[in-house]
């Protein structure tokens, strides 16, 4: 698949298949974020261990229908919902506290892997849904079983897998979004 062909072919996957990604495949993906443009250091934590996944999938709901916002609120209250869609893999962006450039840092490395994802065949999709629980002082426990270092503070997600047929939280049909201009 070419450059292009990823970026247009890629979506994101809320439904997935209860089986595993091929280690190969999952180690090209983790090695397309480090070849992304960054300015300082992050941490890539792949949570493959369905415990700390459910614990994770389970407190972003949580915090989801707390979160106050009408959105998100609604979303945790749909029925079968879950925040991490059963993927059988998750990976966890973090950057260390102090650092302004952690959010692009980790953002830019979370495309890449979205990319190198698609290009394989693999769903995926990029979640901020569990720094909503991962980052309070209440779920310490859980990002230290995650290994996100002391210092650092989850900035994003992404989570891989192979796609289910039923994709009932995803739009069938993308359209392209932002605005263009051109100043010459
Ligand atoms: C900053 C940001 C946060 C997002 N957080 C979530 C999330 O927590 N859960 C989710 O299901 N999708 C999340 N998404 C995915 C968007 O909903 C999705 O990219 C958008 O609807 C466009 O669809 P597409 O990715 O299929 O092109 C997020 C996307 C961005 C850019």
């Amino acid at each position: 698949m070419t450059i292009s062909e990823k970026i247009t072919k890629r979506k994101s996957v809320r439904a997935y298949l209860d089986k595993p990604v091929l280690p190969d495949d999952l180690a090209k993906i983790i090695e397309a974020g480090r070849w992304a443009p960054n300015t300082g250091p992050f941490q890539i934590s792949v949570i493959r261990d369905h415990g700390l996944r459910q614990q994770i999938n389970d407190r972003t709901r949580n915090a989801m229908a707390h979160s106050g916002n009408d959105f998100l609120r609604e979303r945790a209250a749909l029925p079968g919902y879950q925040p991490l869609y059963d993927a059988p893999v998750l990976i966890l962006l973090s950057g260390p506290v102090e650092d302004t450039f952690s959010t692009f840092n980790t953002a830019l490395a979370a495309e890449n892997m979205l990319l190198k994802a698609t290009g394989l065949g693999l769903g995926s999709c990029f979640l901020l849904s569990p720094t909503l629980t991962l980052t309070g002082k209440d779920s310490h426990d859980l990002a230290q079983a995650a290994g996100i270092p002391d210092d650092y503070t989850l900035q994003c997600a992404v989570i891989v897998g192979y796609a289910a047929a039923e994709n009932k939280f995803t739009a069938g049909e993308r359209t392209r979004k932002g605005s263009v201009n051109y100043v010459d």
